[in-house]
């Protein structure tokens, strides 16, 4: 195969055929194309982008790399959801369980840290026991049997993209909007769902903070979805702070437990009923949002969702127990509380410095074989907004020793601004629906019925 002119055409904003396309991504899933030529052509593409064609025939191509989860032709609705990426974002482990208390099964498939964000199999691999490893053939029973599974991306599922992702994340081409599209599209397109839900993040947190590059994001990953037959509607989420108040693997579990069991801080719950109603709504067990919603915090406070989550935690070899008790997850060894330096109002929670940090002290991977310390992190109970004063005590820091405690400060000092007056409010936790339909902006008042014409004389 002669690479080096399809290299040259795409730098020249030229465009490669979906034959091109197809042929290219096979040989190199294969090993026949070496990745300094693919890491060449993935620069080509954050520069010139891809034509529809090129995009639709690089996800099915990568998509075509390995194997589809399917459940022939079981009735039951499956829903995934996805999210971008984001600092304290431990929403799949409350959503998973609580949409399948509700009827709908969710066979989903996440990742694990990347860069500054948190994963969801990091979290879930707190728990002592707990395996993300199945092979397909187990996914598909368990999800059967108990309308959930919660695993990492097999080897047998878009290979292509395992490949292409690991070379993405050293050679400076993960941010552009067609190369994380297809990504994330090939491996939700393998899991044999009815409908997809996208949480799209957006803020200084997010892997694309810009709004009008989110809502890029979800058309693109909606027309991908739609044209290959899977309903798509995305949700785009504020990533400018922290949701919640953990950081860090093992307290974001405990904080999704707490969730479940209905103790869970608002902005999390906000987060996890706006995207559950879309589940309940693309499912079709439910036709209205106020009675998706009602559903939904039916099974979350007659405690079904809880018992959903021990009985996927035992499945999956895990300690069940951690539901009743979070204190089964490992427990950090110095622990310190962290004080409002200056009287005044919370401007900022920098989320990418609290993310950093935590990587720092040792709760993410700087390489790839590095093993995680689930018990490092954050809990920050001030949100921007509150009002503080100096010496309150306003957030926890969880660490290995007395340098992680110093390094976790530091960060501390540098992500939290206390300022005399708010000048910019935070940005509105869910502030856009994208369908295929188009964009409702949620955050404008709806239009009410016409006021009546006044009776005349
Ligand atoms: N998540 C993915 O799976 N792929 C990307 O490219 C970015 C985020």
């Amino acid at each position: 195969m002669l690479v080096v002119p399809m290299i040259e055409r795409k730098r020249d904003g030229g465009s490669l055929t979906p034959e091109e396309w197809s042929a290219l991504i096979a040989a190199y899933t294969e090993g026949g194309v070496p990745d300094y030529q693919m890491a060449a052509l993935l620069m080509a593409v954050v520069f010139r982008g891809l034509e529809r064609q090129e995009l639709a025939a690089l996800t099915d191509a990568m998509l075509a790399s390995g194997q589809r989860l399917s459940f022939d032709d079981w009735a039951t609705p499956r829903v995934d959801k996805h999210s971008t990426g984001g600092v304290g974002d431990k929403v799949s482990l409350v959503l998973a369980p609580l949409v399948a208390a509700c009827g709908v099964a969710v066979p989903m498939m996440s990742g694990r840290g990347l860069g500054h964000t948190g994963g969801t199999l990091d979290k879930l691999e707190a728990i002592p026991g707990f395996r993300t490893v199945l092979s397909l053939a187990e996914t598909k029973q368990q999800v059967q049997r108990l309308g959930c599974a919660m695993i990492g991306q097999t080897p047998e599922i878009a290979p292509a993209d395992r490949r292409l992702y690991a070379l993405r994340d050293v050679t400076g081409t993960v941010e552009a909007i067609p190369l994380i599209a297809a990504s994330i599209m090939s491996k939700k397109l393998a899991e044999g769902l009815t409908a997809l839900v996208l949480d799209v993040k957006h803020g200084s947190g997010a892997f694309l903070p810009d709004l009008k590059d989110g809502l890029e994001l979800a058309r693109t990953m909606i027309a991908l979805g739609e044209d290959r037959g899977c309903p798509t509607v995305a949700l785009l989420t504020a990533m400018d702070r922290p949701l919640g108040r953990a950081c860090g693997n093992a307290l974001e579990t405990e904080e999704a437990i707490l969730a479940l069991r209905g103790e869970g801080p608002p902005d999390l719950m906000e987060v996890t009923y706006a995207l559950g109603v879309e589940m309940l709504l693309a499912a079709g067990v439910e036709r209205t949002t106020s009675k998706a919603r009602k559903k939904l915090e039916g099974a979350l406070g007659s405690g079904l969702a809880a018992e959903k989550f021990e009985q996927l935690i035992e499945a999956q070899g895990g300690n069940p127990r951690v539901v009743e008790d979070p204190a089964v997850l490992p427990q950090a060894q110095a622990v310190e509380v962290y004080a409002a330096a200056a009287t005044g109002v919370i401007a900022r929670i920098e989320p990418r410095t609290i993310g950093r940090a935590v990587v720092a002290m040792g709760g993410g991977r700087l390489k790839v074989e590095d093993a995680v310390d689930p018990t490092v992190g954050f809990v920050i109970s001030a949100k921007p907004g509150d009002k503080v004063l100096a010496g309150e005590p306003i957030a926890s820091v969880y660490a290995r020793d007395a340098s992680g405690v110093e390094l976790a400060y530091e960060a501390l000092g540098r992500a939290i601004v206390i300022v005399d007056r708010l000048a910019e409010p935070p940005l509105p936790l869910v502030s856009h629906r994208v369908t295929k339909s188009g964009v409702e902006d949620l955050t404008r008042p709806r239009p009410g019925p016409k006021p009546r014409a006044a009776p005349r004389g």
